[in-house]
């Protein structure tokens, strides 16, 4: 069981979660102090070798009475505005009479078990009250009369510390937020590099890494959505730490909006996260006895390396962040028409695909877009939650039923958050549009953004969708959204409320997004914007699964898949086999390794699956097969990053399930390569003194190697033998020396089984 103590002697909180431990004070000036987060440490009684209070020359002293103290170099823990900090602060208010000072001061506290719901917003939660432990902090500014709750959840079996603010407006004036993050935290010292994933459409989760020094380094969004160019994530780690040992925080914002992930190292050395509501063009009014929720901001500690630490995320977030029944239960196979039809199919095309579906063993046939309004291409008809009829003469209804005659599961694709100008809903509700008045509004992709902040609008939404769902009976939406946000305002606030309009159309989608998950507890959600343009932990909670990338190129993935799996668990990452030449990148890869790499996630297929050859059906079949046998393996258990695709050579990877039994052990091939020298790949997660059996089971591709310009039997197809666990985690598993011969984008897929 967590716990959290208050040591009333030295006014110092102890938080003792799961492998991690943190200590917060409260100073001499009531204000908040953060001595430590990391490794277990059960003790800490004396602050002050922490920190002097010994003002540097130029340093301001707020007490006239304590010239030995001043905010300058202090470690905070939620740091207010314009008393002697001069780093950028976590929380800067306008109160009524202009001025822009928070002085946060302790006032109250309480523990509890369990962790309260963070009202309209998605969090982590428990299950059972002793799974986790609350403390929440109050603070109070006494001047401007504001309170704000810091809360600090610690967990029974996961390495975190979740945190969120609450900003209370106990004064008897409207006041405007200007920036509230939901945490920060101070580490005494800079000898950090900064991880994020950065990236693009078709190019999401490149990691990046860089040296911390003096001054701010950060990630953010502007674009409304949590965005491709940086995920809300970042990991300080230290630089003798790697995958496999050393000490990593990584941080993750609970929040699928514009989002700020800062650091800043101090002149005196000491390293300010903070992660939050971008605060760039954000304001928010609070009037008398209103309070503002920030989003829920998770900190993980690991002292077992990159790979600890998202072992703790995935863990974390597939248990008790995703919900409902699909969280971690394998889905269905599915088949999409997208990359095989785009926007030229009907009702025959889609009931031979869901045939097609039921010949090969795929579960479920999902229709994308193109089946609504008069939608042949991107320029009309999103709004028009309607089916077209000269598509689908019979109906939807009549379609799923088809769909599901021919024994497969039945999808659906929506982009409900926009709408065309080419459509019923923009003709009748012009003004539902999110923008500001003045400025002509910018399209993407010809299309336009609803103001989901508005309860019209989403009530709106909400009937269509319902209808659409109740109808068909779908097991299965794919909710798209592909586009950045612009000239953002709404027409239902006044002025003073325009930079309300960003959050107010999260709070709104998210509103919606309850109300159908509550609906609907059937359906499996699939979030997408543009590939993984929202794959962020605010999704999650609601959609247990992400369409990670619109590039589909296998080769491509193996990176993307590779840096999503950071922070995210691959139960929730889509992976569909899609067709060569790639449409994306115009690269052919083989059909078994294209298998191979979807596998590695929630299985499908994009490509024509009505055209396969007989031996793409062979191999389409190997593969559901073993996703059939592993599928709960690869959703529950730990996934290991073993070799980084920056190595040109090969890519490796491995899922080994909680009790270190069973497993799959992935090598991908990227480049052949002439007399390489002999490689090993180290497992991890085995028992040292088990025997375990490694066998090949990616089966038929690799068969032969050449010689001489001919084929002959390459005798590692067959790899069948027995090692210890010792003996692959330390001397590790011996790459064919064959490997080379066989060209470029192999696939050697291994079952790792206990024999004893
Ligand atoms: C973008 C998605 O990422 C694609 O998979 C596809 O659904 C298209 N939108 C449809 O417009």
């Amino acid at each position: 069981m967590p716990s959290i103590s208050f040591d009333t002697n030295n006014l110092i909180f102890s938080l003792q979660g799961y492998n991690v431990s943190s200590f917060i004070g409260i100073d001499t000036d009531g204000g908040l102090r953060h001595y430590y987060t990391g490794r277990k440490v059960e003790t800490f009684t004396n602050p002050s070798y922490v920190m002097t209070h010994n003002p540097r020359v130029f340093a301001a002293c707020p007490d006239e009475n304590d010239p030995a103290f001043s905010e300058s170099d202090v470690p905070m823990v939620y740091p207010g505005w314009g008393r002697g900090d001069l780093r950028y602060p976590a929380l800067h208010i306008r109160h009524h009479d202009g001025n822009t000072i928070s002085s946060l001061k302790y006032a109250a506290h309480r523990i509890e078990s369990g962790k309260p719901e963070l009202s309209g917003l998605p969090a982590t939660y428990c299950e059972k009250s002793d799974e986790c432990t609350t403390l929440t902090i109050t603070l109070r500014d006494n001047v401007n009369k504001i309170e704000v709750d810091l809360l600090f959840t610690v967990f029974s079996n996961v390495s975190a510390i979740a945190r969120s603010t609450l900003v209370r407006n106990t004064s008897e004036h409207s006041i405007e937020i200007l920036n509230a993050q939901s945490m920060a935290i101070d580490f005494l010292d800079s000898d950090f590099e900064l991880l994020s994933l950065r990236g693009a459409w078709a190019r999401e989760f490149e990691m990046q890494s860089r040296q911390l020094q003096q001054g701010v380094t950060s990630v953010h969004s502007n674009s409304g959505n949590s965005g491709h160019f940086f995920n809300p994530f970042i990991a300080l780690k230290r630089p003798d730490s790697n995958e496999f040992q050393g000490d990593v925080y990584g941080f993750s914002l609970v929040y699928s909006g514009n989002f700020l992930a800062h650091t800043e190292v101090s002149a005196y050395d000491q390293t300010r996260v903070m992660m939050g509501i971008n605060p760039h063009n954000f304001r928010w009014q609070l009037s008398p006895g209103e309070s503002f929720q920030t989003p829920e901001a998770v900190m993980v500690y690991s002292s077992d390396g990159m790979n600890g630490m998202s072992q703790n995320f995935h863990h974390l977030y597939r248990t008790r962040l995703a919900r409902g029944k699909w969280k971690s239960t394998p889905r269905p196979s599915q088949a999409n028409n997208w990359e095989a039809t785009y926007f030229n199919f009907n009702e025959e095309k889609i009931i031979n695909f869901a045939e097609h579906c039921k010949r090969h063993g795929v579960g479920r046939m999902t229709m994308d877009d193109g089946w609504f309004g008069c939608r042949n291409d991107d320029t009309s008809s999103l709004g028009d939650w309607v089916v077209d009829e000269n598509k689908f003469p019979k109906g939807l209804k009549s379609l799923a039923d088809s769909v599901r005659d021919k024994g497969v599961e039945f999808g659906i694709w929506v982009e409900p958050e926009m709408f065309n100008k080419d459509s019923n809903l923009y003709r009748s509700h012009p003004d539902w549009m999110l923008h500001t008045a003045g400025h002509p509004a910018s399209h993407g992709r010809n299309q336009y953004i609803l103001d989901l902040g508005r309860e019209e609008v989403t009530e709106y939404l909400y009937n269509c969708l319902e209808q659409v769902f109740a109808a068909t009976k779908t097991t299965f939406v794919k909710w798209d959204m592909n586009r950045h946000m612009t000239e953002v305002g709404s027409a239902v606030l006044n002025s003073d409320q325009q930079q309300e309009a960003a959050h107010r159309y999260i709070l709104g989608l998210y509103k919606l997004l309850e109300r159908l998950f509550k609906r609907f507890p059937e359906i499996v959600w699939e979030n997408c914007a543009s590939g993984g343009g929202r794959l962020d932990p605010g999704m999650l909670y609601y959609m247990p699964e992400t369409w990670t990338s619109d590039n589909t190129d296998a080769a491509d993935r193996l990176h993307i898949q590779y840096g999503a799996s950071l922070v995210y668990p691959i139960s929730s990452i889509v992976n569909q086999v899609s067709p060569a030449p790639n449409h994306q990148v115009g690269r052919s890869t083989p059909f078994a390794f294209r298998n191979a790499v979807a596998l590695f996630g929630s299985m499908g297929y994009i490509c024509d699956i009505t055209s396969l050859s007989d031996e793409e059906r062979q191999i389409a079949k190997h593969y559901l097969d073993i996703w059939g046998k592993y599928n709960s393996l690869i959703f529950n258990g730990q996934f290991w990053r073993l070799s980084p695709p920056t190595n040109t050579r090969f890519v490796s990877w491995a899922v080994i399930d909680d009790a270190g039994e069973n497993g799959l052990l992935a090598i991908f091939k990227q480049r052949a390569r002439a007399a390489a020298a002999y490689e090993y790949i180290k497992l991890c997660g085995l028992k040292n003194n088990s025997l375990y059996r490694v066998k090949m089971l990616s089966e038929p591709s690799v068969r032969y190697r050449m010689a001489d310009g001919k084929k002959i039997p390459w005798p590692y197809a067959d790899h069948d033998a027995i090692y210890s666990g010792a003996e692959l985690m330390n001397l590790g598993f011996a790459l064919p020396p064959e490997f080379v011969h066989d060209g470029d984008y192999k696939e050697f897929i291994y079952s790792v089984t206990l024999v004893n």
